[in-house]
């Protein structure tokens, strides 16, 4: 059966856009924190209804930005060997929803995302679609800013690992790390996972050397590389976990982390001599540097700004330490463990929070571009939209759990919550709105919800909202909001506003502030703001 969404959708959440989005229609001018009603509303004023204007004077609280409060927040950088699925746009999407939270709350937010574009396994893809390498990532990197055009990303720092600039970084970084006695040359013998560019430990693998993740052999590699010590950030880790254990989230992936520690911490080499396409190891050009040494790094160097010198302690200085880097589970320890003790041999801060999120699954297999088992995200984006993509996501999967997909649950949470419940309230408010006053209401937004008692339970729900949003519980986010709607239409519902319209005089001025208390019911959000499409 063909998929159907409620066509009234679209026109509904069009209102509903962020203030960065531009809009098809124009009945209202938004703001960035703010619902409005703007004086000059090209939409309305078409239609005269020979009835007396009233005029709304909204004098809500605007969040203002506290320049000295940043919010600094990463996603993984992506690697370059295909374009993305949707297991890729998961992590963005989430983040995104994040920063505009964070926005929201008057924060300046840099919310850094980019491409990870060295190493084996991305020569080997390049080669493979007939590409020389710099040509095959300058391709599969736009592509990437493609897809988060489709999907309304806000980032504000894109990074690319082959950006000269980030080049610096990472040989300046090896330098201090080097100088600090942590980097040291030695044999390696090993079985090597490509996809996910990491030796394993054979107590890991599955049979015939199979990786767990990928579900393909490892290969055995003898190579003489440069390592670094590891082993000697045991303690200080251990330490760090003990005294801040809110740095890895959620928290059953906290005890995961400590008990890879606590079975004890081995060096990991961070050069490659078999791989030409990397970053060159500061006087030894036979060997390139790791591509997770080398990418890592990418979270600082997306900090520098073009104009300003391009060094690691400028860098620094305009964003570190990030105040989180949400990431998906499989590469939890190079974010918990390898980064961290990098960043201690470097002399550098370490990030507040490392979120580790679960996978989306097909028939329970995490999706991904090595199984080639995946959902593509432009083709989801073109059929439904962009809102109802990353609101299926984030309210479906339970943020940190693994949550499959379906098409069949994607059209019924879409239609329930976005069309039937958010879409259902603008819609008729809207309509009336249209119907029944001509451009402008005289209502003061101040005192216009006062003793109204759907004030307290927005109230509420806002709070709600706001601090699952604070403890990354996305899911119950939209809950939250979800629950603000359908209060919202419950109001309409006891109110019957269109029945006052029809009685006229002061029954109509009624039912005009009715249209106007639900969305000015919280003095510093509006429900549109909160929601993360
Ligand atoms: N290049 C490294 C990251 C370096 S960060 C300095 C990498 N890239 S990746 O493209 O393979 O994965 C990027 C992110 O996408 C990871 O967080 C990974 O968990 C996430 N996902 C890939 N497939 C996924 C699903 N099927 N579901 C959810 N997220 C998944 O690793």
């Amino acid at each position: 059966m063909a998929a159907r969404i409620n066509t009234s959708l679209h026109n509904a959440l069009s209102f509903l856009k962020p203030f960065n989005t531009p809009l098809n229609t124009k009945p209202f001018s938004f703001r960035r924190n703010s619902f409005r009603f703007s004086k000059k509303l090209p939409y309305y004023s078409q239609f005269s209804s020979g009835k007396r204007a009233l005029y709304c004077t909204s004098s809500s609280q605007e969040s203002t930005v506290d320049e000295g409060e940043t919010f600094v927040l990463t996603t993984p950088l992506y690697y370059v060997n295909a374009p993305p699925h949707m297991g890729s746009a998961y992590t963005t999407i989430a983040a995104d929803s994040i920063a505009r939270f964070q926005r929201l709350l008057g924060k300046k937010v840099i919310f850094i995302t980019g491409t990870d574009e060295h190493g084996e396994k991305i020569a080997t893809s390049a080669a493979a679609n007939g590409r020389n390498p710099p040509e095959h990532c300058d391709l599969i990197s736009q592509s990437y800013r493609t897809l988060w055009k489709d999907l309304d990303i806000a980032y504000d720092k894109f990074i690319r690992t082959t950006d000269p600039k980030h080049e610096a970084i990472v040989k300046e970084f090896y330098a201090r790390v080097f100088a600090n006695g942590d980097i040291y040359r030695a044999d390696y013998e090993g079985l090597y996972c490509v996809n996910c560019e990491e030796y394993k430990d054979e107590k890991e693998l599955l049979e015939n050397n199979c990786c767990p993740v990928h579900q393909m052999p490892c290969v055995a590699r003898k190579e003489d590389n440069y390592f670094f010590a590891l082993s000697k950030y045991q303690k200080p880790l251990e330490d760090i976990l003990a005294q801040n254990p809110r740095f890895v989230q959620p928290s059953y992936r906290l005890n995961e982390v400590q008990s890879w520690i606590k079975s004890g911490l081995r060096d990991f080499s961070i050069s490659r001599a078999l791989v030409d396409w990397g970053i060159p190891v500061p006087d030894d050009d036979k060997q390139t540097i790791y591509v997770w040494f080398d990418a890592l790094l990418g979270y600082i160097s997306a900090l520098t700004e073009d104009n300003k010198q391009q060094n690691l302690e400028t860098a620094v200085s305009f964003g570190w330490p990030a105040s989180l880097h949400l990431i998906g589970k499989d590469i939890l320890r190079f974010h918990a463990v390898y980064w961290p003790a990098m960043l201690m041999s470097a002399g550098l801060e370490l990030p507040k929070m490392v979120f580790g999120h679960g996978f989306l699954t097909k028939d329970g297999m995490k999706m991904g571009k090595s199984l080639g088992n995946t959902l593509e995200p432009f083709e989801l984006v073109q059929k439904f939209g962009p809102d109802a993509v990353r609101y299926f996501f984030l309210r479906e999967v339970e943020f940190g759990n693994d949550g499959d997909y379906s098409e069949d649950r994607f059209i019924k949470i879409v239609n329930a919550h976005l069309a039937n419940t958010i879409g259902n309230l603008l819609n008729r408010t809207l309509g009336l709105l249209k119907k029944n006053c001509e451009s402008t209401l005289v209502v003061d937004s101040t005192v216009a919800a006062e003793g109204v008692p759907l004030k307290d339970t927005v109230e509420k729900l806002v709070e709600k909202a706001r601090t699952n949003y604070e403890n990354l519980s996305l899911s119950s986010a939209c809950e939250a909001v979800l629950e603000i709607g359908n209060a919202g239409n419950t109001y309409m519902d006891q109110r019957a506003p269109w029945f006052l319209f029809k009685q006229g005089g002061v029954s109509a001025e009624e039912a005009a502030k009715v249209l106007f208390r639900f969305p000015n019911c919280h003095s510093s959000y509006k429900t549109k703001d909160l929601l993360p499409i």
